[in-house]
């Protein structure tokens, strides 16, 4: 029999989950029947009925109680914030037998494990938004040691999951691989901007800065190496790259990502305690 996926809280990342899943279709609807929504806000709700139409189940906050659904996985994707008191409306629509994945950044598995303490099957998932495209770095901690491929089926269409022995890095993780992509993106919109200050026109800077960073990322694909040694690579003497590599040196670069970073894991850290 297949079952039903629920997604509560539908922003950025469950639309990124709900848009990897269905760019798999095929192999998801194998096992699922039904995506389901809820999400608080009204103004969420009417974009992503208008960007799914019927392929997704959006159900009303209000009519939960009175569901007679029991859901096998479950996604909890609201903010960590909302975590106090978001669950207890849900409780009657799930049972023990019920699989969480909580992409909530920095609560640990016991903050989620207080609310369901029935249930064996609780997952915490550290992730980012490259899901939506099935290139996705997802990293899981359970307590359940083997994780089987049924409790993991629905991760692995969004891209490499990586499990973890120890949750004690998964603040870290969530600095790099949640947040990753915003560094990235980051870097690019200052390129962009640099190079619209020199004239030239700003779809144009948009469209080889895209290029240079995908043909950067697919040759990391082939090429083997320290990331130091690729950057070495080609960063010739005396040339315009190490011009470049210099000024960043001299710019502490490597201390300013690396603060980040660490602010990164100390908001994940703030997160987990907040009550
Ligand atoms: N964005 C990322 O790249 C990323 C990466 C890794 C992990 N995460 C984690 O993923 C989670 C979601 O992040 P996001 O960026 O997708 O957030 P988001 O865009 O703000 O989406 C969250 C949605 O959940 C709704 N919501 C809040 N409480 C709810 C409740 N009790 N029931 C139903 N819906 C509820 C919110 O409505 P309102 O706006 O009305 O509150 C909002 O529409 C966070 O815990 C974050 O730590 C995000």
């Amino acid at each position: 029999m297949k079952d039903e996926v629920l997604i509560i809280g539908c922003g950025e990342i469950g639309t990124a989950l709900i848009d990897g899943w269905l760019n798999k279709s095929k192999i998801f609807f194998k096992k699922v029947s039904q995506i389901n929504i809820v999400d608080k806000s009204l103004k969420r709700k009417l974009v992503l009925k208008k960007k799914y139409k019927n392929k997704i189940n959006i159900i009303d906050q209000n009519k939960l109680n009175n569901l007679k659904k029991n859901f096998k996985y479950v996604f909890l994707a609201f903010k960590p914030k909302d975590l106090n008191f978001s669950l207890d409306l849900y409780k009657k629509i799930f049972n023990k037998n019920t699989n969480f994945y909580s992409l909530l950044a920095g609560k640990k598995l016991d903050d989620i494990r207080t609310f369901f303490p029935l249930n064996k099957n609780i997952i915490r998932v550290m992730l980012n938004t490259s899901i939506s495209v099935n290139s996705g770095t997802i990293a899981v901690y359970s307590l359940k040691r083997n994780l089987n491929k049924n409790d993991l089926f629905l991760l692995n269409i969004l891209g490499n999951v990586h499990k973890l022995d120890n949750e004690k890095f998964f603040d870290l993780i969530t600095a790099i691989v949640g947040s990753g992509p915003a560094y990235f993106y980051y870097l690019l919109e200052l390129m962009e901007k640099t190079a619209v200050s020199y004239g030239l026109r700003k779809k144009f800077a948009k469209k080889i800065i895209k290029e240079t960073y995908i043909g950067t990322a697919k040759s990391l694909n082939i090429l083997d190496g320290e990331f130091s040694d690729l950057k070495r690579k080609i960063t010739s003497k005396g040339g315009t790259t190490e011009a470049a590599i210099k000024c960043l040196n001299k710019n502490n670069f490597n201390k300013v990502i690396s603060n980040s970073i660490k602010e990164s894991v100390k908001k994940a850290k703030i997160l987990s305690f907040k009550k």
